[in-house]
């Protein structure tokens, strides 16, 4: 089973009396680790209102098109909304909400995010069960699995109706379970997985160093992902301010030296390596023991050059999968590709950086992935969206690499 942890989920409540369940469901996906904000058609206001929304989500609830609450700065507020979410749960989905997705309309908020969005789409159905065994219910939903749709349910029983049979929503509990199964794509499992992450700190004296603006925010999405997607998961990580992600094993190192020793002493068990990290290129020739006294006007630092990591592990004889990162300013693909082919990866991550809310210390980030079949972009989104396309994009090179490559690589362990 997935878990929902750091998972953006949009809960769109439309009208039925099973809304009334949303206020419960809210605080639980919440409490399984998930952000949420809600919309709600104007029918779901009859059955539970707005403001209990708000308070158990702990945010505006939106009903609107044009929404100022949704982004106030944006005229596209709900094309924000729709990047926001990684799951659009529709719950409950009412059979009048069912055909309107089925069609492809988008005549309110929620329609409008649902058609607007790539994330995934799932749906609660709620109703009387004559609504729900009617085949033009019936027609909608198989238009909605074609188009990748999850329907999650209905449960049997009594109806609010008095009716009995099938069309009552399931049990939040159940609900979030079906969501986190979801994220849990198996596309890793029984893989052995290594990512690093953070920068490095190389130090000058007792109290000073060298380090740069990496957060480790996108490697430790990256692991996270990789867990998702059934990887036993390593992360070495630099020093970061950031939890350590659930299910992960976790080695903290502070220098690139530190990281290269964590890094060699595990990759005889790995299947995949991907080199998040802002490992230093250079550290100081020598570090003073005592604190360096400002007595000088100016000093010069002797920097030499560190160890290259990816490079050292892409070219251990029959290694590990190997991704790298490239953290360039201009001519990005051009200098991602020289450093695939200097350094011997299979995939590079091509990442413009020096932009704003995008690379360094953001929660956004874009990337072009390189190799030897072409390049595919990914475009700006939130590093746990993104490390999951980055995810699935590995799993799917991983797996198409000669598979007697990949043998090989499991014999030697
Ligand atoms: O941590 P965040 O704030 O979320 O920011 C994410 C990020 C911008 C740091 C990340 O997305 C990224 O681009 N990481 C690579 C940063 C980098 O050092 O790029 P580079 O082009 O200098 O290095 C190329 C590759 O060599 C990288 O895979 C790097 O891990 C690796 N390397 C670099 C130096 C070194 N001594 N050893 C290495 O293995």
């Amino acid at each position: 089973m997935g878990t929902l942890t750091n998972k953006r989920i949009l809960l769109g409540i439309t009208g039925g009396i099973a809304a009334y369940k949303c206020a419960d469901l809210t605080r639980r996906l919440r409490d399984a680790g998930a952000e949420v904000r809600v919309v709600m058609t104007q029918a779901a206001t009859q059955f539970v209102t707005p403001l209990t929304m708000q308070t158990v989500s702990d945010h505006p609830v939106y009903q609107h098109v044009f929404d100022d609450a949704v982004a106030p700065d944006t005229t596209m507020a709900h094309i924000e909304l729709a990047r926001w979410a990684d799951l659009i749960l529709v719950a409950p989905a009412s059979a009048n909400s069912l055909a309107k997705l089925a069609q492809g309309r988008a005549d309110d908020l929620l329609t409008t995010l649902c058609l607007a969005t790539d994330a995934v789409v799932a749906v609660a159905p709620a109703m009387n069960r004559q609504m729900w065994q009617n085949p033009a219910t019936q027609d909608n939903l198989a238009a909605l699995r074609r188009n990748g749709i999850a329907v999650f349910g209905p449960a049997e029983g009594i109806q609010a109706c008095g009716e009995t049979g099938p069309g009552r929503m399931l049990e939040p509990a159940e609900l979030i379970a079906l969501a986190a199964d979801l994220f849990a794509t198996g596309l890793l499992s029984g893989l052995r997985v290594i990512v690093t992450a953070g920068p490095t700190w190389e130090s000058i004296d007792p109290v000073r160093g060298i380090t740069n603006r990496s957060s480790g925010k996108m490697g430790y999405a990256v692991a996270h992902a990789a867990v998702d997607a059934g990887a036993e998961t390593i992360l070495v990580s630099g020093p970061t301010h950031l939890d350590p992600p659930e299910r992960v094993d976790v080695v903290r190192v502070t220098s690139a030296q530190q990281m290269l020793a964590a890094v060699h002493d595990r990759i005889g068990e790995a299947d995949i390596f991907i080199g998040v990290a802002a490992a230093a290129d250079y550290r100081p020739a020598e570090v003073s023991v005592d604190k360096i006294k400002k007595d000088a006007e100016t000093m010069t630092l002797k920097l030499i050059r560190n160890p290259d990591i990816l490079a050292s592990v892409a070219a251990i004889p029959q290694g590990p999968f190997t991704v790298g990162f490239a953290a360039e300013t201009t001519d990005l693909i051009h200098h991602a590709r020289k450093k695939l082919e200097r350094k011997g990866v299979d995939m590079i991550a091509a990442n413009k950086v020096g932009v704003p809310e995008t690379g360094f210390d953001s929660d956004d980030n874009a990337l072009a992935l390189i190799d030897d079949q072409g390049i595919i972009e990914l475009p700006r989104m939130h590093k746990s969206r993104l490390a999951r396309r980055l995810i699935r994009e590995i799993a799917r090179s991983y797996h198409a690499k000669d598979s007697t490559e990949n043998t090989r690589r499991a014999h030697r362990r």
